[in-house]
């Protein structure tokens, strides 16, 4: 990447703002994190900072609280996972601004770390309020961005921040950028793209932008009925959006016209409804009954797609290919997802439920690589790009020697 990262500054002894990512899924029942990956994946930046002895603040939003002070959506919770994790004390903090935040972080000192309470119990985070940012900017010396996951936010603690401090990447955001930059400028070949998941509509940037670069192009998931609309079969109950089905039908034009092939369901598991309760029966694709909805791709299309990945080299996967979080009807994903686990292509997961996916089958370890965005890696793969990193200090220019 084109930016600055931690490597670039001296931190040692220094207050080191960094931005993490740490919005994991919680329990309502039990209160407890079900998916720790995200905490993980900050590891190595706040691992680089504890050895050369920084002053370690830790900054993060957890869920949707609307600039309210919501108990479940306190950090607490994610400190003491984090402090189970580096093998010493995380501390959090009152609040994240404010005079209160400031003198616990005085006390800090080089190598302990300490974690300030959610950002979004303060409305001023995501409309990105300067004063805000200002505020948060005290509280360092410098600003590490980490949270690759809301780098497509223009929130104050994502680019708001870096007006204020010098502003470098974390490992984990630098590692993101290149792996998905990567993806879009040196893919080895052949290169497969799996897009599944509920709707078009959030994945047409991401579709029209990769699509030129893939060999292969295999949909699944909720948003192949509209693909499948647009080919001319009935779909049953499932979900069209119907102001998509002309440009799904120009991008499987444009796909041949680029001699990517466009892999479509030919036979799909259908239901009557999606409560966990009604089962499902597999049926041809051109054979979907007027009143089942699609809930999973049928074992011809899993052998289809299952023929494309083994030739691929590259392997980019977003959006589970039926209603995954329904067990009768993940067979479709969890058989994809095992399967590329054992290939030895470039394997690479997209963020959100994609990720879920691997991490509750113990799998995401045997992939080439899982990205914690979902909304980022989407956005950063239609080729916009991300206020999170366009606000860092851009790499100096080594001049040749
Ligand atoms: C995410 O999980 O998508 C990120 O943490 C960003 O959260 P948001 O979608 O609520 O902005
Ligand atoms: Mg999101």
């Amino acid at each position: 990447m084109h930016k600055m990262t931690v490597r670039d500054i001296e931190v040692t002894d220094k207050r080191v703002l960094v931005r993490v990512d740490f919005n994991v899924p919680i329990d309502p029942e039990t209160g407890a994190i079900t998916d720790d990956s995200r905490i993980l994946a900050g590891l190595p930046t706040i691992n680089y900072l504890i050895e050369r002895n920084a002053r370690v603040i830790l900054i993060s939003h957890l869920g949707r609280p609307k600039g309210k002070f919501v108990k479940e959506l306190r950090l607490a919770v994610v400190a003491q996972r984090l402090s189970q994790i580096l093998g010493q004390q995380v501390g959090v903090a009152v609040d994240c601004i404010g005079p209160e935040v400031e003198r616990s972080v005085e006390a800090l000192k080089p190598g302990q770390v300490l974690l300030l309470e959610n950002l979004r119990f303060h409305s001023d985070e995501e409309t990105g309020s300067a004063d805000f940012a200002k505020a948060l900017a005290r509280l360092g010396d410098f600003f590490v961005n980490d949270a690759f996951g809301t780098s497509h936010r223009a929130h104050a603690s994502v680019a708001g921040i870096a007006q204020y401090l010098p502003a470098v990447a974390g490992l984990l955001l630098e590692k993101e950028v290149d792996t998905l930059g990567g993806l879009l400028e040196h893919p080895e070949h052949p290169f497969t793209a799996i897009f599944g998941g509920a709707k078009v509509s959030d994945k047409l940037g991401m579709l029209k932008n990769i699509e030129g670069k893939v060999d292969c192009l295999l949909i699944g998931g909720g948003m192949a009925a509209t693909f499948l609309k647009a080919r001319g079969f009935e779909v049953g109950k499932s979900v069209v959006e119907t102001d998509c089905v002309d440009t799904a039908a120009d991008l499987i034009e444009e796909s041949a016209r680029n001699h990517a092939r466009l892999v479509l369901p030919v036979d799909v598991v259908v239901t009557a409804g999606l409560d966990g309760k009604a089962r499902g029966r597999v049926v041809a694709t051109d054979a979907v009954p007027a009143d089942k909805i699609i809930a999973d791709i049928g074992p011809k299309t899993l052998a289809n797609f299952s023929r494309e990945l083994e030739k691929s080299r590259t392997i980019f996967w977003n959006g589970p290919v039926g209603v995954a979080e329904i067990r009768r009807f993940a067979v479709g994903t969890e058989s994809l997802a095992r399967l590329l686990s054992r290939l030895d292509a470039t394997t690479i997961i997209g963020g959100g439920s994609t990720a879920e996916v691997f991490n509750a089958l113990g799998l995401a370890y045997k992939v080439t690589f899982v990205s914690t965005g979902g909304g980022a890696s989407l956005k950063f793969l239609s080729g916009e790009e991300l206020p999170g990193v366009t606000s860092l200090l851009d790499e100096e220019m080594v001049p040749e020697a």
